[in-house]
């Protein structure tokens, strides 16, 4: 992104410069101010990353200016040019808060440095602002009164005091995520990290390392040492999401940090005490799973003390409209929009509508309403929603299909079709269209997925 710079100098000539001298060589655009009070009435108006500014100025001076813009814009990075050789200014300029000096006439290789430099704080502080702001919205708090939510509410807080190793299970999309968060943020380790791990994201060779760090040379690219995820979610919280998806080795090696607390990093004789909470989650059937020999007992007994199961939002429906008009405040801040509301046919149909991606797919419906509404309200039809309900009553009620009458072939083939639509619709819908990740939700492998998509001449495009 470009950066944008204000230049604030009586002598027109010295912006200038500054502007021909600064935009070849850094990606950014140099706006120009002739008086301090010119340059208050620009950054009212507009967002600036950096402030280079004189001292000497006729009215307001370079000083008073870097007051106000103190006050006013604390995170606002100020240079200030100074006369050659006037260090009292520069110590002056830097003590009430200047972040750096360039004194004139300036050196061209030494001003870029410097407003390189200078750019790059203010990058870092708008990122760590970012960050905090996440971090106070982040657990955005679970929503829903229902019964199914109440019992969830009492399991949080029956675990989240403790170390005690949580499971979370639940459909895709039912809020394991959340509540993962949710449970730090309760336990007393919630000013400690919450490091995330993506479990079937990361190759499993790759996995291994990440997870328990490795030393110098314990494989080709292993330049230095590192330190694991375990080691740096110390006294923190490690959520090991989609736990269901590791191999049995890794399965072995996690078992022994649930076991002995300890990991041992690639490479190396000794092991590393570590002092981490887990927390794992996953949408499989982990009993299939042992029958089938893929996970592995033991480790599921030392994960499944304290199982959480999330309800999926079809056996929550009374949840539905708070869950709607809290997703679209959410969004519509999110996305600088004016605050909208939601149409009680919309609202009717959210609460008739069978969810198959909970409320990660609500969530999406919701985003494309905010963004096709023109008012601020919104209605039927700025929502995707009304083909694939009718498509899924139709399957349900097969006469109004109107297949009763067909050859069997034929009504099967039609029927088939339309399930195919539907649910790989629903499917490809709640990943965006992204036929790996349906894929992973159908439990299928992205080939036969393709297969199908290709078969039943499904656009995924249209979901994207
Ligand atoms: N009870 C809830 N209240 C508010 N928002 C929720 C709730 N449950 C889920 N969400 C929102 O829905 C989206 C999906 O939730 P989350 O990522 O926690 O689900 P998940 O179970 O981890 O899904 P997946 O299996 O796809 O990873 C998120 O944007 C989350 O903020
Ligand atoms: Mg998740």
């Amino acid at each position: 992104m470009k950066a944008n710079i204000l230049a604030v100098d009586d002598e027109k000539d010295m912006t200038r410069l500054l502007q021909r001298t600064l935009e070849p060589e850094i990606n950014c655009s140099v706006s120009m101010a002739f008086s301090a009070k010119m340059a208050l009435s620009i950054l009212a108006q507009e967002h600036f990353d950096l402030v280079i500014c004189d001292i000497r100025m006729p009215g307001m001076d370079g000083f008073e200016l870097l007051g106000h813009i103190k006050t006013n814009y604390p995170d606002l990075t100020v240079v200030m040019l100074t006369a050659f050789g006037n260090i009292e200014s520069a110590v002056k300029a830097i003590k009430k808060g200047a972040y750096d000096f360039i004194s004139k006439p300036f050196d061209q290789d030494e001003i870029i440095f410097k407003i390189k430099n200078a750019l790059e704080r203010s990058l870092l502080l708008k990122e760590n602002k970012r960050l905090l702001k996440e971090k106070e919205t982040s657990p955005s708090q679970l929503i829903g009164k229902s019964n199914p939510m109440q019992r969830v509410y009492d399991q949080i807080n029956l675990v989240a005091s403790s170390d005690i190793t949580v499971l979370i299970t639940g459909e895709s999309g039912t809020g394991k995520d959340l509540t993962a968060r949710s449970i730090h943020a309760l336990s007393p380790r919630k000013d400690k990290s919450f490091i995330p791990v993506n479990c079937p994201t990361i190759p499993e060779n790759i996995l291994e390392s990440e997870l328990f760090g490795y030393k110098k040379g314990a494989f080709t690219n292993a330049s230095r040492d590192r330190d694991g995820l375990f080691q740096e979610a110390d006294k923190g919280t490690i959520f090991l999401d989609e736990i269901g998806d590791i191999g049995t080795s890794i399965q072995t090696k996690l078992l022994r940090v649930l076991q002995e607390k300890e990991v041992k990093p690639l490479g190396d004789t000794k092991v590393v005490k570590v002092d981490v909470r887990i927390i794992a989650s996953t949408n499989r059937n982990l009993k299939q799973k042992i029958a089938n020999h893929e996970f592995r007992e033991d480790f599921f007994y030392r994960l499944n003390i304290l199982p959480i199961e999330l309800p999926p939002l079809r056996d929550r429906i009374t949840d539905i409209p708070i869950l709607a008009e809290h997703l679209v405040a959410k969004h519509c801040k999110k996305l600088k929009k004016e605050p909208k509301s939601i149409s009680r046919d919309v609202m009717d149909l959210l609460m008739k509508h069978p969810w198959p991606g909970n409320v990660r797919e609500l969530e999406n419906i919701l985003v494309q309403g905010i963004l096709y509404s023109k008012e601020n309200i919104i209605q039927l039809s700025d929502i995707p929603l009304k083909d694939v309900t009718q498509k899924m009553n139709g399957f349900t009620r097969m006469d109004s299909n109107g297949v009763a009458d067909l050859p069997y072939k034929e009504a099967k083939e039609k029927m088939l079709h339309e399930f195919n639509h539907d649910y790989i619709g629903a499917k490809l819908s709640v990943c965006n269209g992204n036929i790996t990740r349906a894929a992973k939700q159908c439990h299928m492998d992205r080939q036969a997925l393709q297969q199908l998509i290709k078969r039943f001449n499904i656009d995924p495009d249209h979901f994207r």
